[in-house]
């Protein structure tokens, strides 16, 4: 499939600016995770990737995502950067896009860029591409126990918990709240550019 069109495709929001990655700055967002997302006690995360950092499936990651792009299943792992330089990741996916119209995001940030406003920026840009940009009717997202920063950006973002579900990414399971975010109740903080969509729409699955 020809993804080029997605590289053109920017969200720029007061501070940050989200894009695909050249080969380059992925190496440099792998060493922003390797100085830390969360402390090694805490576990933020339903696959535990970060107790096991290795740049070389960092990378592959990142490519994979591209290489099986389909308009039926697709996975935009969006890419942050604060004064030109990536300090995390913003990624939002969907399964039949064209007739669900909902979205799944996940995110993280380097431990020395959390805290300052960006991770609710970061989110109301994937947000504002999944509402205003894409047509979506519906965001999920979800929370481990005891993770408050991500848990409090949901809810000042507008999202409800629909349930209670549980992860094990550590072996034991840990309760997971699930969230959930109506295209009626978004209302986004700040504003948010979206350029270069046009010519990327049907890779998401909209005509
Ligand atoms: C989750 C994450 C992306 C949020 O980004 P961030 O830039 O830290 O978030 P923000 O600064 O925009 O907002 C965090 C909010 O949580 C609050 N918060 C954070 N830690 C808190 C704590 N221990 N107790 C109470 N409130 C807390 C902040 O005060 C802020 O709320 P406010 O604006 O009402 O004051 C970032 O913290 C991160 O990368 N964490 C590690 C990875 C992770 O958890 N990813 C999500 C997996 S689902």
């Amino acid at each position: 499939m020809n993804t080029e069109p997605l590289r053109a495709l920017r969200l720029r929001t007061p501070r940050l600016e989200l894009r695909l990655a050249s080969g380059d700055e992925l190496e440099e967002l792998f060493r922003v995770a390797e100085a830390g997302i969360h402390p090694p006690e805490e576990m933020p995360f339903a696959i535990a990737w970060t107790d096991d950092l290795q740049r070389d499936a960092f990378i592959e990651f990142h490519r994979a995502k591209l290489e099986t792009w389909s308009p039926e299943d697709w996975h935009l792992q969006l890419i942050v950067f604060l004064d030109g330089r990536p300090i995390g990741d913003q990624g939002m996916r969907a399964e039949r896009f064209g007739e669900r119209r909902h979205v799944v995001t996940g995110s993280w940030l380097g431990r020395r860029f959390q805290g300052q406003g960006l991770g609710t920026e970061m989110r109301t840009a994937a947000l504002e591409l999944a509402f205003r940009g894409l047509g979506a009717l519906t965001a999920e997202s979800g929370a481990l126990e005891g993770n408050v920063a991500s848990a409090r950006v949901s809810e000042k973002l507008g999202y409800r918990q629909t349930g209670t579900s549980h992860v094990s990414p550590r072996g034991v399971p840990v309760p997971h709240s699930d969230l959930l975010l109506e295209r009626e109740r978004w209302d986004p903080p700040h504003p948010v550019e979206i350029e270069h969509l046009e010519p990327a729409l049907p890779l998401f699955g909209v005509s």
